[in-house]
C-alpha cells in the first residue's frame, strides 16, 4: 500500500503518489464517470487516496465531472482528499467576457474560487487548496487574507502554493496565520530546476514536503524522439534487471521519490495499467550511482 504522509505538520494526511486530474477530460475513451470510477476504485486499492485538481482543468469542467462521478457513490468523497487550485482565468466558451488571460489571487476571487470548487465538487471542505500561480500585481497580505478565511471557516483544512519562487513562499508563508504546507513545483528527470533554485531546498529548511507536477515531463520523457528520453531509454534499460525489471517511467518515479525534500509525484496517466505501474516504483530504492546515473543521462553529461 502506498504510505500516508503529513506535507507538514499542520497538514492532513495524504497519499505520497497522487492522482493528477488535469487530463480527465482529454481522451473521449476515458472522459466519462464509469472509467473514472473505475480507475479510482484502482487507486483505493493501490492506497493513492489523494486527488489533485485545479480550478482552470479542463477548462473550469474537471472539477465539476469529478464532482457527478464522486456523487455516484455515496462516501467515495470522503475516501479520498482533494487538492484544488485556484488563481488562473483564461479566455473561454464558458466566459466569453475575459479577453486575455491573467492571473487573480486576490483575497475575494480566491474566497468566490473555493466557494465554487466546493459546489462543483460536491463536498463542504477541500482538504488543500493551493494558489496556482503567484499573481504579481496582488500583495501577499491581500491573498494571505483570503486563504486564512478559508481556513478559519473551516471550508480548506490547509494552504498551499503552486510555481512560486523562494521569495514569494517566503513572503506570503510571513503573512499566514498558519504556515502553507506545501509549494507544487514541476519536476522530473527532464525538469530538475527545483535542485538547483533553491525550491526543494527551501522545504526542507521549513519541514514541509514539495509536490512534483509532470513527473514523466507531460509524457516527453518517454519518447524516444527526445534525445533525452532517448538517452534514458537506455540507461533503463542497463539498470532493469537490477531494479526487479523496472521500466523507465518507474525509475523516473523512484528518482523523484528519492530526493531528500520527499516529494510527492502526480500521476497524469488515463490508464489503470499505469496507475498500478507507478505504485510499483515506490518500492524502488535507487543506488547513489544509479540516480546520479539517470541525471547524468538526463543532462548528457557527467556532473560538474
Ligand atoms: N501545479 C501546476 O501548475 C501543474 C501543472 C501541470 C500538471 N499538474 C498536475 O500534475 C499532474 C500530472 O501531470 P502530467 O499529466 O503532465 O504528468 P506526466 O506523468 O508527466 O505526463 C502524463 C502524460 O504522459 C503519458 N504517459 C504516462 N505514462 C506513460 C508511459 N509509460 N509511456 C508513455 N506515455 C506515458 C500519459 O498518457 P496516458 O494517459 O496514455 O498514460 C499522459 O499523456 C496533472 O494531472 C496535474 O494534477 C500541475
Amino acid at each position: 500500500m502506498i504510505p500516508r504522509v503529513f506535507l507538514a505538520s499542520n497538514s492532513p494526511a495524504f497519499s505520497r503518489l497522487v492522482y493528477g486530474t488535469w487530463r480527465f477530460l482529454d481522451d473521449p475513451a476515458t472522459a466519462h464517470s464509469d472509467d473514472l470510477l473505475k480507475r479510482l476504485h484502482a487507486c483505493l486499492e493501490l492506497g493513492i487516496t489523494t486527488l489533485d485538481t485545479a480550478e482552470i482543468y479542463g477548462l473550469y469542467r474537471v472539477e465539476e465531472f469529478i464532482g457527478q462521478t464522486l456523487k455516484k457513490e455515496p462516501g467515495l468523497r470522503e475516501k479520498f482528499e482533494i487538492v484544488t487550485k485556484s488563481g488562473i482565468y483564461v479566455p473561454c466558451d464558458f466566459h466569453p467576457d475575459r479577453k486575455v488571460a491573467h492571473y487573480n489571487a486576490t483575497a475575494a476571487r480566491i474566497v468566490k474560487s473555493a466557494e465554487k470548487s466546493l459546489r462543483l465538487l460536491g463536498t463542504d471542505y477541500l482538504d488543500l487548496l493551493l494558489v496556482h500561480r503567484p499573481d504579481w500585481l496582488t500583495s501577499a497580505d491581500e491573498t494571505a487574507e483570503g486563504l486564512n478565511r478559508l481556513l478559519k471557516e473551516g471550508k480548506i483544512r490547509s494552504a498551499g502554493v503552486s510555481n512560486y519562487n523562494v521569495h514569494q513562499f517566503d513572503l506570503l508563508n510571513s503573512r499566514m496565520d498558519q504556515p502553507l504546507v506545501t509549494n507544487q513545483i514541476e519536476f522530473s528527470l527532464l525538469h530538475m530546476d527545483p535542485i538547483y533554485d533553491g525550491t526543494a531546498d527551501q522545504s526542507q529548511k521549513l519541514g514541509f514536503k514539495p509536490m512534483a507536477w509532470s513527473p514523466l515531463a507531460k509524457g516527453a520523457l518517454m519518447s524516444p524522439e527526445n534525445p533525452a528520453g532517448a538517452r534514458l531509454q537506455k540507461k533503463a534499460a542497463e539498470l532493469s534487471a537490477k531494479y526487479g525489471g523496472a521500466t523507465l517511467d518507474q525509475l523516473a518515479y523512484a528518482w523523484i521519490l528519492a530526493h531528500p525534500s520527499q516529494p510527492l509525484p502526480i500521476i497524469g496517466t488515463n490508464k489503470i495499467e499505469r496507475l498500478i505501474a507507478t505504485a510499483q516504483a515506490m518500492d524502488i530504492q535507487l543506488e547513489r550511482e544509479d540516480w546520479y546515473g539517470l541525471w547524468e543521462a538526463a543532462q548528457g553529461q557527467s556532473i560538474p
